[in-house]
């Protein structure tokens, strides 16, 4: 009997089973003491929800749109590095099921599966998500191939210019394709379905990457171009100017100050994403969720929000729109779907979280996700404001 699948902790602890503990714990880490990664899920569960009785319940709706694009509910598919090291195909696969869901689905620069590769299996326009790098030829043609692969808008991320460090990747010694040691061996061999499926794929290196930059020819030596290659000098001007390279839709994410929102506003971004990359670059940083209100006030009127850290069910994601986000991203969630199960996991990944926020919107007395806002929440005091900058220039 195939197990019963009601919640995404369900498809956690299949995840946890079948996936070797190196990706296991890539995936399930924050930097340093993890306070920003546990405190961007636990500020969820602070806010309440008001419910409202004898409402018309009837023909109710989560779909809008992201970006002018529609969608079936206010969510997406986060950019993942090495997804594809958690299944087999895993970018293939996640945005197929995507791409059935009627969400999008967005690429990271450090996929396993390449541009072309995930534009060959599906039929809709994913969103690729790019990284700067030192290269600049490199970081063009990267536009380039996402502009013919069709993608129709570009995540730049804004919050990795140097690596969080995260303790267990280290202690690992996280590569891919995996560095074989003998207790990763080990531990690989426990993992039967996740090899079998590995051995037969030909894509276990870094697809947009390997043989697309100079000298990256294997593993070995992504290893060391990749720690060289970010570009720590990424600025505003900088991103002006892939802004103008790229000539589409442009959607910043790591944004978490409102300072940096007016300054995406400025530069002329489509949407931001409040983000602290799940938790995994500035620990000690606020929680998305709590961010949200503050940088929704300062430029929500005139930019598309979009949020993402900690997003694990339909009540998360109906909190985040009723604070004002336009659209949410799922990364985690959906990474334990796929890991448990291929595209059918991420596709049930994305039927909970839908399912759980029409019942949540229909216990609330809404019907229409646009409808939803602050009246659908109980907010503890000092939610907001409990946290102040320090001193005058703060
Ligand atoms: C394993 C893992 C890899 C990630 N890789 C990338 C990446 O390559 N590019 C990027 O912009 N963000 C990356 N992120 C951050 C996600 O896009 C997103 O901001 C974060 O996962 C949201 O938090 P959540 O996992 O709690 O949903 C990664 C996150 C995880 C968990």
């Amino acid at each position: 009997m195939p197990p019963v699948i009601t919640n995404v902790d369900d498809l956690h602890a299949i995840y946890r089973r079948r996936v070797p503990k190196m990706f296991y714990d890539y995936c399930q880490s924050g930097s340093w003491t993890e306070q920003t990664y546990r405190e961007n899920e636990s500020d969820f569960d602070l806010i309440r929800l008001r419910q409202r009785v004898a409402v018309d319940m009837e023909g109710r709706s989560t779909a809008t749109t992201m970006i002018g694009r529609e969608v079936a509910m206010p969510v997406a598919l986060a950019p993942v590095g090495l997804t594809g090291m958690q299944h087999a195909d895993g970018e293939i696969l996640a945005a197929k099921a995507a791409e059935a869901a009627g969400v999008p689905f967005t690429l990271s620069t450090m996929s396993i599966c390449s541009i072309e590769d995930v534009a060959e299996h599906t039929t809709k326009p994913f969103w690729f998500q790019l990284y700067v790098m030192r290269d600049e030829d490199f970081v063009d043609r990267l536009i380039e191939r996402a502009r013919a692969a069709g993608c129709d808008a570009l995540v730049l991320t804004l919050d990795l210019q140097i690596l969080g460090q995260r303790h267990k990747d280290l202690k690992n010694g996280l590569s891919a394709p995996p560095k074989l040691t003998p207790a990763s061996v080990a531990n690989m061999m426990t993992k039967i379905g996740w090899g079998l499926n590995m051995l037969q794929t030909k894509r276990r290196f870094f697809g947009n990457i390997v043989g697309h930059a100079k000298g990256v020819e294997n593993a070995a030596s992504l290893a060391s171009w990749t720690n060289e290659q970010f570009d720590p000098r990424l600025d505003w001007e900088k991103v002006r100017r892939i802004k103008e390279k790229w000539g589409g839709k442009l959607i910043l994410k790591g944004i978490l100050d409102a300072e940096d929102a007016r300054m995406a506003l400025q530069v002329g971004a489509d949407a931001i994403i409040v983000s602290n990359h799940g938790g995994r670059q500035l620990d000690g940083a606020l929680s998305s969720i709590r961010m949200l209100p503050e940088i929704v006030d300062a430029v929500g009127d005139k930019i598309e929000v979009h949020m993402d850290g900690g997003v694990r069910s339909g009540q998360d994601v109906l909190k985040a729109v009723a604070l004002g986000a336009r659209g949410t991203y799922i990364g985690r969630a959906f990474i334990y779907g796929l890991g448990a199960m291929g595209q059918k996991g991420v596709a049930q990944t994305l039927e909970v979280i839908r399912k759980e926020l029409d019942t949540t919107m229909a216990l609330c007395g809404e019907k229409d996700v646009h409808d939803l806002g602050p009246h659908n929440l109980l907010v503890p005091k000092g939610f907001r404001g409990e946290w102040e900058p320090h001193g005058r220039n703060g």
